[in-house]
């Protein structure tokens, strides 16, 4: 590991989350487990029943406001803040939690839950209040053709060109709440590693992809994340 880094890239899943009192996907109290992906976060399932998957992503809504960062995402703002380093966020998650801790440079490449895009123009409309298929889009004028801005199964990332780059060029990589299991987001460490990045993972439990992580560092994310963040700081400081 390097005493200084010019760029660091941060990835976050579900897990940062966690301690913010909302679900991860595969735990066994996990969105995946009390919900069929097929019904909810596939494009066939909106075609199918637009409206059923609407209420799945309204009715998350009201809890995905009113939560709160907790210690782990503070951590980050406070590393782009006191950190002389560029510190990017790609985030899988589709909570607003890196914005509410007042980070920057965050890239929902799976999409926001606060956001929806016309299938006719590609007009994201921001809105925390529900869309239905009787919503119409304020730029086409087309009805029934907002989709929640969430990327499905089977659809392309958002922000890829921005992440490719950053994936090449950041020094430091840092994995946090994700089981690695979802791809192309699982293979980002093994590409930031090829091109030199030192890498690190968070998580309660080793991963599926830990094979391409230089450290492990196991526990929960809000007392792990801001030590981290300290040792870091301080090791400038030191030097
Ligand atoms: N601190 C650190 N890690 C935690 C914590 C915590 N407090 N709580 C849970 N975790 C870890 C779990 O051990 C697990 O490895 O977070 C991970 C959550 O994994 P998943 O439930 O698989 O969620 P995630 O990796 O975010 O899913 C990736 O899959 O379903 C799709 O699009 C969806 O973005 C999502 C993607």
């Amino acid at each position: 590991m390097k005493d200084k880094y010019n760029r660091i890239l941060i990835l976050t899943g579900s897990g940062i989350s966690a301690e913010s009192g909302l679900a991860t996907f595969r735990s066994e109290d996990g969105l995946w487990n009390k919900h069929r992906i097929e019904d909810v976060a596939t494009i066939e399932a909106y075609y199918k029943n637009q409206d059923y998957v609407h209420d799945f992503y309204n009715n998350m809504k009201p809890e995905l406001w009113n939560a709160r960062p907790n210690e782990a995402h503070l951590a980050i703002t406070k590393l782009q803040q006191e950190y002389p380093a560029e510190v990017n966020i790609i985030t899988q998650n589709i909570d607003t939690l890196h914005e509410k801790a007042k980070s920057k440079n965050v890239y929902h490449i799976h999409g926001q839950i606060n956001q929806a895009v016309c299938m006719n123009c590609g007009h994201v409309l921001e809105t925390w209040s529900d869309v239905t298929s009787e919503t119409q889009c304020a730029n086409c004028s087309t009805i029934g053709m907002m989709k929640p801005n969430i990327v499905f199964f089977g659809e392309n990332l958002l922000y890829m060109d921005k992440v490719e780059k950053l994936l090449h060029t950041s020094d430091l990589f840092i994995s946090i709440g994700t089981s690695g299991q979802v791809f192309p987001a699982a293979g980002f460490v093994q590409t930031a590693k090829y091109y030199g990045a030192d890498t690190v993972e968070f998580n309660l439990e080793p991963t599926s992809n830990n094979f391409y992580f230089d450290k492990h560092i196991m526990g929960k994310a809000s007392q792990t994340i801001p030590k981290f963040v300290e040792e870091l700081i301080q090791k400038i400081k030191g030097s």
